[in-house]
């Protein structure tokens, strides 16, 4: 099979990477900086540094959240919503536009295969902007009838929160970027952004598409960086009114503590140990494939990953097994492989922390049905390769069963002839809330069991990724607030009510 890419474009990309670090976007253009300091980026499949990037710290990040004032106070601010909502629609253009290159970046420096991020992640993220854009029209108060007596009337207004700080993580890099960014845009804000100090890169060639599409400088500016420097700083900034994180939970709560000094608003969307639960009567040809897929895609790495499995008995076997196929024939290697159906994890720290979990997991006297380590062999040994993975015989207790692995490893359990309040009471068997699937046929069990699910999404026979018209956040320890929808753009508002006193 060819490379569904231009070979020319690959080498144009490494050599700019390869000549000189990327730099910060700051206030619209692009600096080094200040310290002078640079990191490595490297490459989940080879373990190769092969570029290398502007180390931003609490100066920086200072310098930007000027920036994005000045902007949100100037002219950002003063622009009619039709006017941000034009500027974001040509930014979706312009994504479309360098789409091969913003996805071999996308592969190379996270090593999701680069069809997913082609085909998936530039749509997607050309989407976000498009769908927020609507709304950039449409955040507006309201009249309200007052219960008072008296003459007079009240309104609401609903104005932009401010300047906005952004923490990103490393799975889905550009798309996560520009989701995080649309919502604040179309409410008016300006923002600080920090991308994972795994995955710069394709934030910085988004830089130079808000440069072309004429946003105001200091509209949007990104500091790569370290998190405890960096995202530290934008945390700590009375500067900043909102904080909005994707990311672990462990720093999600650090980000709750250490963001009290302006109390700033926080939204929080954390991990997940998302149940699968198929009933006996599902379709099990689309089950199991569905299945594998919320566990195997991006080698595991989704926040939303399907990866604890609840099958009913009679057809735990059947869909095990199945399950278990799929995990023996995907297709491994370095996303920019025509052929490769899952990239390596993102990092050796996260190679040892998958690798860790599933060897406690043995320990623990859970059985390896398939997969069960790295993979070796030509093509394999430099780079973080996890076999697709799946454990039988685990219980809730077990930390493979409780905590998030955020690899490519499912956990299998079985249930009986049990009521939805038993099922329910499994499939909420932890900390996290963030989403679920059922698979079944009966209207009852789908709906029955979904109201009883304690997750922010329900997917009943599969269902399309993350939309963005519809609400999407955690329950429990996976976070707080919305994102995406109505409830995201105006998660970046501010409610005011005005009285006016008519007699
Ligand atoms: P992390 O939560 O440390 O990193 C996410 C982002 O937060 C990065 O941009 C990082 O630089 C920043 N950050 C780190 N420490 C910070 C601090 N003190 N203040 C402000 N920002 C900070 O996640 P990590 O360590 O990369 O991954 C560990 C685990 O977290 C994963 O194995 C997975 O279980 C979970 N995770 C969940 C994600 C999700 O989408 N829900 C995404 C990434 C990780
Ligand atoms: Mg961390």
């Amino acid at each position: 099979m060819n490379a569904p890419f231009a070979a020319t474009t690959l080498e144009k990309i490494r050599a700019e990477l390869a000549a000189k670090p990327t730099e910060l976007f700051i206030d619209g253009k692009f600096v080094p900086a200040l310290s002078g300091k640079t990191f490595d980026v490297e490459d989940p499949s080879t373990a190769q540094i092969f570029a290398h990037s502007a180390a931003g710290d609490a100066a920086d990040i200072d310098l930007a959240v000027k920036a994005a004032r000045r902007a949100f106070e100037g002219p950002w601010g003063k622009m009619t919503p039709a006017q941000r909502a034009r500027l974001m629609i040509k930014l979706a253009d312009l994504i479309e536009r360098d789409g091969d290159i913003i996805a071999l970046t996308e592969s190379l420096d996270n090593g999701m295969p680069y069809m997913m991020a082609r085909m998936g992640m530039i749509p997607g993220a050309a989407e976000q902007l498009r769908y927020n854009a609507g709304w950039a029209t449409k955040l507006h108060g309201e009249t309200i009838t007052p219960s008072w007596p008296g003459e007079w009337q009240t309104l609401t207004f609903r104005e932009a929160i401010g300047v906005v700080g952004a923490i990103v993580p490393w799975n889905v890099p550009f798309m996560m970027t520009v989701a995080k960014l649309a919502p604040i845009l179309a409410a008016g804000c300006t923002v600080v952004l920090k991308p994972a100090e795994q995955t710069p890169l394709s934030a910085v060639h988004l830089g130079k598409l808000i440069a072309e599409a004429g946003f105001p400088d200091g509209t949007v500016n990104f500091v790569t960086g370290f998190g405890e420097t960096a995202g530290a700083a934008i945390v700590d900034h009375p500067g900043i009114d909102k904080v909005t994180f994707t990311g672990s939970t462990e720093v999600g709560k650090l980000i709750v503590r250490n963001s009290t000094g302006n109390l700033k608003r926080v939204s929080l969307e954390l991990g997940g140990k998302s149940p699968c639960v198929i009933f006996a009567d599902a379709d099990l040809e689309k089950a199991i494939p569905g299945a594998a897929a919320s566990i195997f895609g991006n080698a595991g790495q989704v926040c939303a990953a399907g990866s604890r499995l609840f099958v009913h008995e009679k057809v735990y076997d059947q869909v095990v097994e199945g399950i278990q196929n799929r995990a023996r024939t995907i297709k491994v290697g370095s996303g920019l492989l025509p052929t490769t159906e899952m990239g390596p994890v993102v990092s050796a720290e996260q190679l040892e922390r998958v690798l860790g979990y599933i060897e406690t997991g043995a320990g623990e006297g859970a059985t390896v049905g398939v997969g069960g380590g790295r993979l070796e062999g030509e093509g394999y040994n430099s780079g973080y390769f996890v076999k697709p993975t799946v454990l039988t015989g685990t219980v809730s207790g077990m930390r493979v069963v409780e905590e998030e692995i955020f690899g490519p490893v499912l956990c299998a359990m079985r249930f009986g002839d049990d009521d939805l309040d038993t099922i329910g009471a499994k499939a909420n068997a932890t900390q996290y809330g963030l989403s679920s699937n059922i698979w079944t046929r009966d209207l009852v069990n789908a709906l029955g069991l979904a109201k009883r699910i304690k997750a922010g999404l329900v997917r009943i026979n599969g269902g399309p990724g993350l939309d963005p018209a519809l609400p999407f956040g955690g329950f429990k320890q996976s976070g707080w607030g919305r994102e995406n929808g109505k409830s995201g753009a105006e998660s970046y508002t501010e409610l005011k009510s005005v009285t006016i006193a008519l007699a």
